[in-house]
């Protein structure tokens, strides 16, 4: 084989690989944008049993960046509160408390109250309250 007709099968098996390859970086699961990041606050909510979880109240649920509360028996929309657990101060996770009905933030020390409310700073508003729909047993928190 001479040199040339070498670099011709060469090039033409490259190519062959490389429109391979293209194929399949451009495949229809591919839209060119990043990979989402599953950060506090950001996901697209998430569903709660509500035949195991949050049966008695007070009790709550931290969970994918939220957190829910039951605030009266019963089964309904009324029944419950849902917050976004990022701290506005600057984007710490909030922890409920269940025994003072109050949210804390770890990082620099703001207390929420159990509707959410501002009770001391350095953050300056409350935390993000979150709609719920109930569908028979299961609770789902809107993102
Ligand atoms: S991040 Fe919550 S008080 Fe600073």
């Amino acid at each position: 084989m001479k040199r040339k007709e070498f670099l011709t099968t060469l090039t033409g098996s490259f190519s062959v690989a490389c429109l391979a390859c293209l194929a399949q970086a451009c495949s229809k699961d591919d839209n060119g944008a990043p990979a989402p990041v599953n950060s506090p606050g950001s996901s697209s909510g998430f569903s709660i049993n509500l035949d195991t979880d949050l049966k008695s109240v007070n009790t709550y649920v931290a969970k994918n960046g939220f957190i829910v509360i039951r605030t009266a028996t019963g089964n309904t929309v009324a029944s419950f509160v849902a917050y976004s657990a990022v701290c506005p101060h600057a984007g710490a996770t909030v922890e409920y408390n269940a025994n003072t009905s109050s949210f804390l933030c770890p990082a620099h020390g703001s207390t929420f109250s159990a509707t959410g409310a501002l009770i001391q700073g350095p953050a300056t508003r409350g935390l993000t309250k979150l709609e719920i729909e109930i569908m028979g047993s299961s609770l789902k928190v809107k993102a």
